[in-house]
């Protein structure tokens, strides 16, 4: 059953920049609330408009400070169900510990269900996000997940592109399914590389199947931490022969001295979206940083109309 409340959006200080797009494409303004800390660091909540029975939808994208992001997003979201909201959905454009999603040895937390808990038992009704690093998050939540992505986006600006004789490169055997998306969207070739990590944040690359000798490799990834994915990729990609080579992911984390690693790397040209937020200085190293805001607030709209999400991605 549609909602009958208003469409009111309200946002933690994850990508404000973000919420802020996302409310001008819904021809509204984000909600009046205090989202601040006290003098002892606690996160400090308080809306500052009536949000009852309102179809309340709160962006917050989980980038750093992780940790504090995601308190603010349960404190937002339990104000709002104590505020008598009629409907709450947590809009997360970049889901952190996504990573963290099974125990990868022993004495380990599954922390991308931990923080699903957080979220669900703060009172939220439905969730929202893009390109999960796992699927399988989504059955980490009891209430329903809708699961946007942004390939179409990525896959369509790279299509303007017109680069010439384009293989698309999936930098682990993991992301196989997303760049053979790629490549029927863009009638590419397809090379997969193996890697392994020795320690955490830290990658070799092993081997690689598919021809890439003389065409335009594009890796496609569906985050970029590090960096050291894509940096080793493209080394082995250039060593087999490619004419040049660029990259695009949904999230650019950029951590640590990703930026300055990616400048000094042979990749020509990386592009992200703004899933999480990525600094000015992104573009002087060749970041081209595309918006998510239209897909996020035309989801929106359509949660709010109770109409198919599905159909956004059918073509
Ligand atoms: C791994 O499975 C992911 O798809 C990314 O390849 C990885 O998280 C990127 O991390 P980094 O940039 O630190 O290598």
């Amino acid at each position: 059953m549609a909602m009958d409340g208003r469409l009111q959006v309200f946002s933690g200080n994850g990508n404000r920049d973000l919420a802020e797009e996302i409310a001008r494409e819904l021809n509204t303004t984000l909600g009046r609330a205090v989202v601040s800390t006290f003098k002892n660091d606690e996160t400090r909540i308080r809306l500052e408009e009536n949000v009852r029975g309102g179809d309340v939808f709160v962006i917050q994208t989980l980038c750093e400070p992780v940790d504090h992001n995601i308190i603010e997003l349960c404190f937002i979201i339990d104000a709002l169900r104590r505020s008598s909201a009629g409907r709450i959905t947590a809009v997360i454009p970049y889901y952190a510990y996504a990573r963290q999603e099974k125990k990868t040895s022993g004495r380990e937390p599954i922390s991308a269900k931990v923080v699903a808990k957080f979220i669900e038992s703060a009172g939220v009704d439905r969730v929202l996000v893009i390109d999960l690093h796992a699927p399988a998050i989504e059955g980490f939540f009891e209430v329903p997940v809708d699961h946007l992505r942004a390939g179409p986006l990525l896959s369509d600006y790279l299509r303007q592109m017109a680069l010439k004789d384009m293989v698309i490169v999936s930098p682990d055997p993991g992301g196989v399914r997303r760049a053979a998306e790629f490549r029927n969207r863009l009638n590419a070739s397809l090379a997969i590389i193996a890697k392994q990590r020795p320690e955490d944040d830290v990658v070799n690359t092993i081997d690689m199947v598919g021809d890439v000798q003389g065409k335009t490799a594009v890796i496609v990834d569906d985050m970029i931490s590090t960096g050291g994915t894509l940096i080793s990729a493209a080394d082995m990609i250039m060593e087999r022969g490619a004419k040049e080579v660029y990259a695009c992911a949904v999230h650019g984390l950029f951590a640590g001295d990703a930026l300055e690693q990616i400048g000094k790397s042979s990749l020509k040209s990386v592009i992200v979206t703004n899933s999480y937020p990525v600094a000015p200085e992104a573009q002087k190293v060749g970041i081209k940083v595309l918006s998510v805001a239209s897909i996020i607030a035309e989801a929106i709209t359509r949660i709010h109309k109770d109409l198919s999400i599905s159909v956004m991605f059918s073509k």
